[in-house]
């Protein structure tokens, strides 16, 4: 049985499911590569650089749930096999090669910038169609992503 939110037009929910689901897979996608960076990365920095892409995880896991839990909320189907991740995200494959922490900082930080870039396009195509809900969902994932970015930018300047 659907939930059948009241007061949300069709296309809003639509919208709204395209957009939280492609958020959540570039999302996942960042979740991976942050532990990839947090394994691998050498160097002076190192136990700084290793907890702080331990705690950005932390921060972004739940944003994760919450869009696949609002997508559920909105009648839709949350995707978050390895699979569905790999074949839908926008952000670049990360380098399997790397260990000085520069070099990491650097492949994540563009895809943190890339992935909240992609949160803002949801939220201005969500903002269009009008759910609110789902809008304030992702303002709180795309503030938080421009916090982490600035907390990994700031290693390398
Ligand atoms: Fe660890």
């Amino acid at each position: 049985m659907a939930v059948k939110l009241a007061g949300l037009k069709d296309n809003a929910r639509k919208t709204a499911i395209d957009e939280l689901q492609a958020c959540m897979t570039d999302a996942a996608a960042l979740s991976m590569a942050l532990k990839q960076a947090h394994w691998n990365l050498k160097g002076p920095n190192f136990i700084a650089v290793h907890e702080l892409l331990d705690a950005v995880k932390a921060r972004l896991d739940p944003n994760i749930d919450e869009m696949a839990e609002r997508i559920k909320q909105l009648d839709g189907q949350a995707i978050g096999t390895v699979e569905a991740v790999a074949g839908g995200t926008r952000l670049a494959p990360y380098p399997t090669d790397l260990t000085a922490t520069e070099d990491h900082l650097r492949e994540i930080c563009d895809r943190m910038r890339a992935y909240g870039g992609r949160v803002r396009e949801g939220i201005d195509a969500i903002e269009e169609v009008g759910d609110q809900d789902s809008m304030d969902l992702l303002t709180d994932a795309s503030r938080q992503a421009d916090k982490d970015l600035w907390l990994l930018q700031s290693h390398l300047d």
